[in-house]
């Protein structure tokens, strides 16, 4: 089995280590937070993924997983580096590409003392000409060496999904990878080949093509959240309509991607808007008009306020009302907010002046400090609910699903639920005498 390294300890780069390291790969991790490195070490992720502190927990007794802060062990003892540290966006909405500089810097400084063949391989989501400039340079530079003749290099983007990380890593949609030269391609070939069971198709490009294709995904992604999203506002209006057997007419037509395919609040997390972000700026950069990338992305910015209007439809004015919410999260299964929606969506309703109390199972603690000032905290979802007189689902948690009708209805002052993921069957919520509005269904 190969060695490897892995640049940046986050979510992608520990995921990517875990389940390297688990199928039996030795993973050097290098990570520039103590704190991170102290949890890891002891067994502890620093961040919610079902399943994945089990195998690190495996990795770890295994010493499989050795993380350092230092590069010097981690590059020599491998014969691949991925470097996974963040992008994330500057003011200009343009990502910021420090982090990938030093990583590649520090890689070239090791580089220059080793003898053997070694891959770089930038996972991290570049803009195009990234890595031939920022990395190759860099990586040039410190090394004294020779980009595709001395040590190798490719773009190999990810395209794991936080809360299912392990799943997306043994079962991706492909492997894209970008390179200059044959050797660098299969040199990363035979490594995934030794990883999977069945391996997986593998799309083969430039280095350039490959960070692009990246943010075309995600981009792609983001549109078509943006308008399934203004479909369903749509479908709010239309007698008898909805946005679910619309959607599922056109995904029969069009053989769109089932897992993107669901109407609600709008998209958030660490990649989707950073990533639409950035290829606006980037396409500004190439005089390029961006017009339908940023008109996705102002849907996404006023889409969680249909649900504080539905509100107001559904109870009147919200002024003094007390107004649960249920989910802080940007989607089930993560404690993320980066982005989140949820956020948004609980601050708006604090302009409207009622007085809002949240819950998330996951993620209270990372949402605190995005919130307004006199947001109130729920312990759990039935004490978040009790004596409200209107409750919005935020995030799809299966928490939220397992509360039935009777219980909105015994618990709240006044029982008006506002469903912004589609969660409850609407027909069992009115026949039990709860007032309903969902995104996507006609509001009668
Ligand atoms: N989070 C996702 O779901 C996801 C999915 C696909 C792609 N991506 C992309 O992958 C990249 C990483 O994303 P993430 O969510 O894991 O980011 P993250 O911010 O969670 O993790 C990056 C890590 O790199 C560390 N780091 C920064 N500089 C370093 C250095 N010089 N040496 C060592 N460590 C360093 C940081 O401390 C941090 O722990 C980004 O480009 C992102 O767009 C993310």
């Amino acid at each position: 089995m190969q060695r490897v390294s892995i640049i940046g300890l986050g979510y992608v780069g520990l995921s990517t280590a875990i389940c390297l390291a688990d199928s039996g790969f030795t993973v050097y991790g290098v990570e520039v937070v103590p704190e991170k490195i102290n949890a890891i070490q002891s067994g502890k992720l620093p961040f919610e993924e079902k399943g994945l502190d089990k195998m690190l927990a495996g990795t770890l007794k295994k010493k499989r997983l050795i993380v350092s802060q230092e590069y010097k062990d981690a590059i020599k003892n491998s014969s691949i580096t991925f470097i996974t540290v963040g992008t994330p966006s500057r003011d200009d909405g343009s990502i910021d590409l420090k982090y990938v500089k030093v990583a590649s810097e520090e890689i070239g400084s090791e580089l220059q003392k080793k003898k053997s063949y070694h891959l770089v391989t930038e996972k991290s989501t570049v803009v195009p000409g990234t890595t031939q400039s920022v990395v190759r340079r860099a990586l040039e530079e410190k090394s004294g060496k020779k980009a595709f003749e001395d040590f190798g290099l490719c773009v190999n983007p990810e395209f794991l999904r936080e809360s299912s990380a392990i799943y997306d890593t043994m079962h991706p949609d492909a492997i894209v990878i970008g390179s200059e030269d044959r050797k660098s391609k299969n040199t990363l070939i035979s490594l995934y080949r030794s990883f999977y069971r069945k391996m997986p198709q593998v799309i083969s490009t430039t280095l350039s093509n490959a960070e692009l294709i990246k943010y075309s995904v995600n981009t792609f992604r983001a549109t078509q959240l943006s308008f399934l999203n203004t479909l369903a506002n749509l479908c709010n209006k239309i007698p008898k309509a909805d946005s679910e057997e619309v959607i599922s007419g056109l995904s029969t037509i069009t053989k769109l991607d089932k897992r993107y395919l669901k109407a609600g609040l709008g998209y958030g997390g660490s990649c989707l808007p950073k990533d639409l972000r950035a290829l606006i700026a980037h396409s500004k950069q190439l005089h390029v008009n961006p017009i339908l990338f940023e008109a996705a992305q102002q849907v996404n910015q006023v889409q969680p306020l249909t649900a504080v209007e539905m509100a107001q439809r559904l109870v009147g004015d919200l002024k003094g009302k007390s107004v649960s919410v249920l989910g802080l999260a940007y989607k089930a299964g993560t404690d993320d907010t980066r982005e989140s929606v949820a956020i948004r969506l609980v601050n708006a309703l604090m302009d409207t002046e009622a007085s809002v109390t949240a819950y998330d199972p996951a993620a209270m603690e990372n949402a605190r400090a995005y919130l307004k000032q006199g947001i109130k905290l729920a312990k759990d979802a039935r004490s978040c609910i009790k004596d409200s007189e209107c409750c919005i689902i935020a995030t799809e948690w299966d928490e939220f699903k397992e509360i039935r009708p009777g219980e909105f209805k015994s618990l709240m002052k006044t029982p008006a639920v506002v469903d912004g993921r589609r969660i409850f069957d609407p027909e069992r919520m009115r026949t039990e005498g709860v007032k309903y509005a969902s995104i996507g269904r006609y509001e009668s």
